[in-house]
């Protein structure tokens, strides 16, 4: 079969990890949460206690720890040292320190060079804030994903009642989505912005199985 590297971008919320995950497994092949290797990141962080600021900690805690994916009963869950985070990492903690994280350059360095690895080893549907611009720039398909920040904040809303998360209201979503769109956006390194050549899809209005079959009728053309 021939290699397929598929990258796809967007705001928070936007629909990227259900859609990415479903394109994965219908053309069989491996799908990648980039933001959950940058939530591991600051989750190992929190736990540690070790400060944003210490870059050189930071550095040194990225080189040693061991983190993997493995597919259990069809889904991915990610482990940090053995340990299955797939919980932990959704926590509002790690929610609202993520970014800041996200934007510390060697962090990014060290992330998007594993990305790049992972893809080079096989067949990929890829997903994250740069995966267009910086981690797959040659990547033949890449789209990126649009929806109103009203859309979004209920879509979060109701994955986090879904999975018994009920700490925050529907504004505070909101709101918290629309500061990390912010701090994504503008922050100096690699910031979160569409790639010339991607493929603009706003899925405010249109489900699940219309996006990926567009997706994929346009993969297989
Ligand atoms: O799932 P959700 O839309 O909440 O976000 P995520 O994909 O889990 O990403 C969490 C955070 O990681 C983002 O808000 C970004 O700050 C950062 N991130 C990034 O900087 N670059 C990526 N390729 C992926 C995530």
């Amino acid at each position: 079969m021939k290699k397929i590297t598929i990258a796809i971008d967007g705001p928070a919320s936007s629909g990227k990890s259900t859609i990415a995950k479903e394109v994965a497994q219908r053309l069989g092949i491996a799908y990648i949460d980039t933001g959950a290797m940058y939530r591991g990141i600051t989750l190992a962080l929190i736990e540690q206690n070790i400060p944003f600021a210490d870059v050189n900690q930071i550095v040194a805690l990225m080189n040693q720890i061991k983190m993997e994916f493995k597919i259990i009963e069809g889904s991915q869950h990610l482990f940090i040292e053995g340990e299955d985070v797939s919980k932990k990492i959704r926590s509002v903690e790690v929610t609202e320190n993520v970014s800041e994280v996200a934007a510390i350059p060697e962090v990014r360095q060290h992330l998007v060079s594993l990305q790049q690895r992972m893809a080079e080893a096989s067949s990929v549907v890829m997903d994250g804030r740069d995966i267009g611009t910086v981690v797959l720039p040659n990547a033949p398909y890449k789209f990126f994903f649009t929806a109103s920040p009203q859309v979004r904040a209920l879509r979060r809303y109701k994955e986090n009642m879904a999975k018994g998360l009920t700490s925050q209201s529907l504004d505070e979503i909101e709101a918290a989505i629309i500061e990390r769109d912010r701090y994504d956006s503008t922050r100096e390194h690699s910031p979160l912005r569409k790639a010339d050549d991607a493929i603009l899809i706003d899925t405010s209005d249109l489900t699940i199985d219309e996006i990926v079959t567009n997706i994929i009728q346009y993969v297989e053309k």
